[in-house]
């Protein structure tokens, strides 16, 4: 499957062409954000050539505005497995969850508990953290520094203080750890909590199923899998039903709409939903193989995103352990930061390279095309308690589906050509 599915792939997205200083560009920060095939690039341009209105109007351009918003609903419907009005589009996940915490502290008291962890991205503790303003705990699972797993004792010890709402990530943007977030949900919820799952990082590599984790939200962004810039949050219907978010008398106050406030991004919405067609077309073209059933005719679509997400996830973890085995194995100087062997994983891969920043890797590997991030991304008390703020944070690695092993071999023989590095950093 790997070459015809990698050649097909590739083909679909415009931005493959680049070259830097030479180079093929490869693009090795999807964790940042994703390119998008071209699918996604015509369906922003035809929703602004043929659409491009406000909705709720009697004319042909707003009419189709509502049709391709209401559409798009149902897509996402399928990629989360849920109601098409449990779908709220917004500019994306941080102002999305900003909101859903001020929403959910109406009904806090002072004196109330939210639960963190320290393995969130920043998006998923600030919001919560800025409540301690109205008297309400934040406390924070603390992060295992050895395995880069979540302690799931201390977990179940603050849990029993009976926190109202906790708010955990899917997957870990910064060394691709996956957590258990389905025993979280249900622990959370038998002692009352709410659930917040922040997915941005997750949602690309692997099928989401809301009814499955019973999470009361869900967060996640377009941009991370194919799609323009915008957030996404799935909302329980109930639940949301009986919140009273910040919102004007003007909109309807009801599932999804109570949650959207202003103009909506349509464009946006209108790449966001071709972004889950096109990976329900991979599952259609690729799934075979593992399902057997996904070109069936009767397949759905919800049946084609989840074969394609499985398609996805198979292809980049035989790259995954290629490359944390040639970074272990080759370059002796670098430290993988990361779950242990066998924690279920994503395929973003961070690493330090003794004797260097992370800054000064990535500037270098940049001016070779390859394209990776250094820091903290936002995941900065992951960062921290790995004790490598005040060092100048990690190299991520991020492998999407339009990587390929070879980008990955110019990858380990850059880190392997130290004098190279020396010679870009003019060390010597
Ligand atoms: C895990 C995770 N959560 C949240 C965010 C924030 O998403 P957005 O940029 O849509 O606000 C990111 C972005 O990098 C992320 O990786």
């Amino acid at each position: 499957m790997n070459d015809a599915f990698s050649e097909f792939v590739r083909k679909q997205f415009p931005a493959m062409k680049r070259k830097v200083n030479g180079f093929p560009a490869a693009y090795l920060d999807g964790p940042g954000g994703y390119q998008v095939p071209q699918s996604v690039i015509e369906a922003v341009t035809d929703y602004l050539i043929n659409m491009n209105a406000n909705v709720g109007h009697q004319f042909e351009t707003a009419e189709n505005t509502s049709r391709m918003i209401q559409n798009a609903r149902l897509i996402f419907a399928d990629f989360f497995n849920c109601d098409w009005d449990e779908v709220i589009f917004g500019a994306n996940m941080t102002t999305l969850n900003f909101a859903l915490a001020q929403a959910l502290a109406r009904k806090l008291r002072a004196g109330d508990t939210v639960l963190i962890t320290e393995i969130d991205h920043e998006a998923n503790r600030g919001p919560w953290l800025q409540l301690q303003d109205r008297g309400i705990a934040v406390e924070d699972v603390v992060l295992d520094v050895g395995s880069c797993t979540l302690d799931m004792g201390d977990f179940r010890e603050k849990l029993a203080k009976r926190p109202k709402v906790v708010a955990v990530n899917y997957a870990s943007n910064g060394v691709g750890t996956i957590n258990d977030v389905q025993e979280i949900v249900r622990m959370s919820h038998d002692i009352g909590a709410h659930t917040v799952v922040d997915a941005v990082h997750y949602a690309a590599h692997g099928p989401i199923d809301v009814r499955k984790l019973d999470t009361d939200f869900l967060l996640c962004s377009a941009y991370k899998f194919f799609g323009p810039h915008i957030g996404v949050l799935y909302a329980k219907k109930d639940v949301l039903s009986g919140l009273r978010p910040f919102n004007l008398r003007t909109q309807q106050q009801c599932p999804p709409f109570m949650m959207e406030t202003g103009t909506l991004h349509h464009e946006g919405i209108a790449g966001a939903a071709s972004a889950v067609e096109f990976i329900a077309d991979i599952g259609r073209k690729f799934g075979n193989d593992l399902t057997g059933k996904a070109d069936e005719p009767k397949a759905g679509r919800r049946d084609r995103i989840v074969t394609g997400l499985k398609v996805f996830e198979k292809y980049e973890q035989v790259l995954t352990t290629h490359l944390i085995e040639a970074v272990t194995s080759e370059v002796p100087k670098a430290t993988i930061y990361g779950p242990p062997e066998g924690h279920p994983r994503t395929s973003t891969v961070s690493f330090t390279l003794d004797g260097y920043t992370a800054e000064q890797v990535a500037g270098y590997l940049g001016s070779r095309g390859l394209f990776v991030w250094d820091g903290h991304f936002y995941a900065i008390r992951l960062v921290e308690r790995l004790g490598l703020l005040d060092r100048g944070g990690l190299v991520r690695i991020g492998i999407a589906p339009y990587n390929t092993r070879e980008e990955l071999d110019r990858l380990i023989a850059a880190l392997k050509a130290e004098d190279d590095l020396k010679r870009y950093l003019h060390l010597s």
